[in-house]
Formats: structure tokens, sequence, C-alpha cells
């Protein structure tokens, strides 16, 4: 989704902006465009498609000057365009403005700017806050950027230049992250950290009402009313090398073999082994409060939703609370019903995705107590939550999860077994559990070693426009999110379907054409699941299945065997052949599978 950087300092800010850019790149966009304060006037450069079309659209000599903003856009309002890609400008090219999120009441703006006698030259509702801040008479940038944003309604998250007054960004936020970077005489602002990494070795993040008024030597923030607000600088976690494809050939193949050592991370320090439990600090809940929650609601969109399904499950089984998820983007359009002793478990990668956020603060406003499980540090959601657990995967690149999908599950595993042991888990259960998660890293490498034993599911897949995937219990999470998987970056239609549900209706549509993927463990429902395979093979519907070694499917076509873990573990190591399937299956059909079509890695508008 849109991505921010600016740069106030002694450098020339250029090669700062086009490297932050390139950082942001993965995060889904169709054009982007960077403006520099040169020679007392704004230079602005913008370009539909990818950073590498700006790089080309550049003047030779380059655009010199030490302070500038730059933005990647994924279109909301209007269409992807030259015109429509930020930064805006006034009519003056005096005020350049890059914005994340939507105005809401921009089409009223616009039309009453009009009336005035100003000329649009985007259809963005970005363009109306340039012209707004460059009518406003106060005498510094940040007074006027502050009385302009009090004419708007909706979300926000920006940064502003003015040629006349060069010694300042202004960044503000309501809605969308805004992070300040904080070097040695020179001063960044980004939407996203990771654009700050190698340069600034502390960050400030505004919360929603805050201005900034940032300066080479240093920032002070205010809210919209302008009271002043102290910030604590923060230490910026994270290497830039993992925004190094190193030798992969994408970063999704590259996250996918980082699983082992991210799942490494997720686990270190958090087994118990003296008293056979889980130790997760930061969820801050004693023993008597972990006896206390009747309930756990887990919300998360798209993967992280169906980690959590996951997650409920294995809630449900290890601790024998009550546990259920729920997508966060309708649980916050409902009105729900926010109980007091239910544990509330925000899920997300990225820490920002607009609808998880929204949820958990509804959650919050009606008194409920919400804890996250997520991977980006001090991200919005972390901070929201206030409480949680870190995965520690490292920086996720490619737009779809993959090892951040299983450092979840397995986040949820130890949340389940620490709940679990405080109530009627043994243990001998809770060892058992703990050996179980401590062979994860090595199997998943095992698994992975093994790629290419995945060719004739993935030749079969590629061949056609539909598949279903199907399975029972936690399988049918595992379903779920080999389905999105494959969808997302092969473009081809895979639904995933409860295996018991596929003769309630689903089953009319199996055919030859019509590939049936099965996650079928060697649990205590295998014998169900190899019922529901001959329902398909009766309609000639041909089998794949990621399966356990020694089961005996004589009506799977091809077969990927996986070793086995404990029972309530085995979904983990079952999902790991699922995300190099869909992979083979992009590389072969010819996707562009890091950044596939019309999706943003973090979703951070309704
Ligand atoms: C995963 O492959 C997807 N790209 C998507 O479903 C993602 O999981 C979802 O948008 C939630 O993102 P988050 O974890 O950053 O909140």
């Amino acid at each position: 989704m849109c991505g921010i950087v600016g740069y106030v300092g002694h450098r020339q800010v250029l090669p700062l902006l086009m490297e932050g850019l390139r950082r942001l790149e993965y995060r889904g966009y169709d054009s982007a465009g960077v403006a520099v304060i040169q020679g007392g006037r704004l230079a602005v450069v913008k370009k539909q498609g990818k950073v590498r079309e700006l790089d080309a659209a550049l003047p030779v000599a380059g655009l010199s000057g030490s302070v500038g903003v730059a933005h990647t856009r994924w279109a909301t309002h209007g269409e992807p365009s030259d015109a429509n890609a930020h930064p805006h400008t006034d009519a003056g090219d005096r005020i350049g403005v890059v914005h994340n999120g939507i105005i809401e009441n921009a089409a009223e703006l616009r039309a009453r700017l009009v009336a005035d006698g100003v000329v649009f030259r985007s259809q963005t509702d970005t363009e109306v806050l340039a012209h707004l801040i460059a009518a406003r008479p106060e005498n510094s940038l940040v007074d006027a950027v502050r009385a302009a944003l009090r004419q708007v309604k909706g979300a926000y998250g920006l940064a502003v230049v003015d040629a006349a007054r060069p010694e300042a960004i202004v960044a503000a936020r309501n809605g969308g992250p805004v992070v300040i970077g904080v070097g040695e005489g020179e001063m960044f602002v980004a939407s996203d950290a990771v654009a700050l990494l190698g340069h600034a070795k502390t960050v400030v993040h505004l919360d929603d009402g805050e201005l900034a008024e940032v300066r080479a030597d240093g920032f002070s923030v205010a809210t919209l009313e302008g009271a002043e607000t102290r910030k604590i600088p923060q230490a910026l976690e994270g290497e830039a090398s993992g925004f190094d494809r190193g030798d992969f050939a994408h970063f999704m193949k590259k996250e996918i073999a980082e699983q082992p050592e991210a799942l490494r991370r997720t686990l270190l320090g958090r087994l118990d082994h003296r008293f056979s439990t889980a130790h997760l600090g930061g969820i801050e809940l004693a023993a008597r409060e972990m006896l206390d929650i009747r309930r756990v609601k887990i919300l998360g969109c798209g993967s992280a939703y169906y980690s959590g399904v996951l997650g409920a499950h294995l809630i449900e089984t290890l601790a024998r609370i009550p546990a259920h998820a729920e997508p966060a983007s309708e649980f916050r359009y409902r009105n729900p019903v926010i109980e007091q002793d239910t544990l509330y478990v925000a899920v997300s990668q990225s820490g920002e995705t607009f609808d998880t956020l929204a949820a958990i603060q509804e959650v919050k406003r009606k008194g409920g107590r919400v804890m996250g499980v997520i991977n980006a540090v001090g991200s919005t959601i972390a901070r929201e939550c206030g409480r949680g657990v870190y995965l520690h995967a490292g920086p996720e690149v490619a737009v779809v999860s993959t090892k951040t999908w299983t450092c979840t599950a397995t986040a949820f595993a130890l949340l389940a077994l620490q709940l679990g042991r405080v109530r009627d888990l043994s243990a001998a259960q809770g060892a058992r559990l703990l050996a179980g998660l401590s062979a994860l890293p090595d199997q998943i490498a095992e698994i992975i070693a093994r790629e290419a034993e995945l060719a004739p599911l993935a030749a079969r897949l590629a061949g056609s426009q539909h598949a279903y995937f199907i399975g029972r219990s936690a399988g049918f999470a595992v379903a779920m999110e080999g389905a999105l998987k494959l969808k997302e970056i092969s473009y081809l239609h895979a639904e995933a379907y409860a295996a018991s549900e596929l003769k309630h209706g689903p089953l009319a549509l199996i055919t030859s054409q019509t590939p049936v993927l099965a996650v079928l463990p060697d649990d205590d429902l295998l014998a169900k699941n190899l019922s529901t395979i001959a329902e398909v093979r009766t309609r000639q519907g041909p089998v794949l299945a990621i399966t356990h070694p020694g089961v005996y499917a004589p009506d799977v076509e091809a077969a990927f065997a996986v070793p086995r873990s404990e029972p309530e573990l085995d979904p983990i190591l079952l999902n790991i052949p699922l995300q190099l399937l869909a992979y083979q299956v992009a590389q072969g059909l010819g996707r562009e599978i890091d950044q596939p079509r019309n999706l943003a890695k973090s979703v951070t508008v309704e």
C-alpha cells in the first residue's frame, strides 16, 4: 500500500529518497514520485509504474537539494497515472504533499476550492490538501498544515514540504502510520520504519492526531489542537539485509527458506522445560488472570485470520477454553458483544492492517482486554494492544505471508500450552508438546529440502482453472491458508472447503477438470477424510494430498508426505508444502510472485 519517505539534513536527498522508495516497494504500489526543494523551488518527478520507471524519468543530472519527500502510491481515488501519482502540489508548485489514507470529505473541499478558482491537476483526494495548505496565511508551515487539517475528515499519514520554508518537513498522522527517524544533523520521515533501516538508529512513532515539525537538528510534536507532546525515541530494530534477496529469485522463496531460523527466534527463551510449559512474558497475564479467561476471540485478516483459526483450535484443544477466530474486517462492522472475561487476540504481521486496528479499537472502547500477536515491532497495532507476543520472524517483504504464518501458528501453540498448563494440561502433555515444538525448525528444513517432490502436484494444479482445498478441523485452517496462497500469486481459482461440507453442495462442481487438494494427516479423522476423497474420485475429480508417511490412500493421484510432529502441531508442518506448491505453480505460470496484481503488503485503508 502507499509509502512515504522524507528527509531533511545535510546530504543530497535524492539517493536517500530513492533508496527509501525501493525499500517500500514490497508494500505494493502502482506509481511513485519525488519532490526535492532545489534552489528555492520544488522540483517534482512522478511516474506511473515501478520505482525503476521513476528512476528512468529523473533528469540525467538528478535533483539537487537536501530536503524532500517521496511516495509510492496504491490507487484509491483516481486511476494509476502520472498525474495522480504523489507528491501533489499547489498551483504555485510551492507546497508538496505525500499522503497515505483517504480524505473522506475531499469532494466537498474540492468543490469549494474549484469555486474559488483553483484548477486541479489530478483526480486525487490528496491534491486538496496541497491547495488548502498553500492558501493558509499562518507564518509557519506546521501551523498552516494544522489549520488545513482541521478542515479535513478522514484517515491520513502525510508529509509536507514548502519550497518557501525549506527548513522543515511537517508530518501528521490520523490513522496512517508515520515514524520519524532520528539521525545526526539529519532527520527522516517515513510511513514504515523499514525505509529508515541503516540510516536512523532511533525512531519516534506519531500517534493519531499528532503533527511533527521535523528539522535537520531535531523535531517537535504537538496535537492537532496545538498541545505539545513529549516523545521518547526508541531503538530501531531490524537489519537492512532483510531487504536483500541474496541469491533467491524471489523474496517469497527466501522467506520460505528462512522459516527454520525464524521459528527458532519465535521459540527462543519461551520454552520452560522445568515446568513443562511455555513462557510468554509479553502477554502480562498472571496465572490467576489466565484462570479467569472464559473465552478467547482471535481477530485478524487474510492469512493472519487463518493462523487465528488454527490458534483457536489449539487453545480449545490444549487449554479447554472456548476459542473462536473471526475476520477483523467483519467483526468491526457488526456491533459485537464484548465480554469482560474474554481474551481478545489481534493477529497481524505488519501491525498496520486498518481493519484489525479498527476491530481492536472497538474492543477497547467497549472495555475489552486485547493482546497482540505481531511481527512488526513498534507497529500501530502492537502499540495499541500494549501487550502480547512478538514473532521475531524478521522482515517479510513478499506480499504473501509465509514465515509469519508459521511463526504465528507456533506462537498460538505456545499461548495454548501456557494457558493449558495453568488449567488441566498435565506436565507430561506439556513436555510432549515442548519436544514437538523444539523439533519443528529441523522438520521444516527437511520439507523445504524435498521441494522437488512437489512437482507432480504443481503440474496438476497449474493445468487447471479451478481447484478445491479441503481439510477437516485444524486441517481446514491449513486448507484455507493453502488456497489463499495459490490464489494470491498464481491467480488460479482455489477454494477452501471443510471436507465435511463438500457433499452439502460443492460436490456438484467436481469433474475431471477440478483437482481437489486434501490436507490428509494421519489422525483420528483419517477415515472420514478418505471417505470424502472416495466421493471426489467417484465424480472423476483428481485428488492430490499433503499427508503423512505410511498413509494408504489409493484414490490419491499424487501426494507429499511431511514428517510427523505431535498431532496438535501437525498443521504447522502440513502448511509448508502448500507454500512451496503455490510458489511452483506461480513460477511455472510466469506470475509476478513478490508483488501480485492488485495486492498490497499491508492494507492500511478500509
Ligand atoms: C497473506 O498472504 C496476505 N497477503 C494477506 O491476507 C495478509 O495476511 C492480510 O492482509 C493481513 O495482513 P497483516 O498480517 O499484516 O495484518
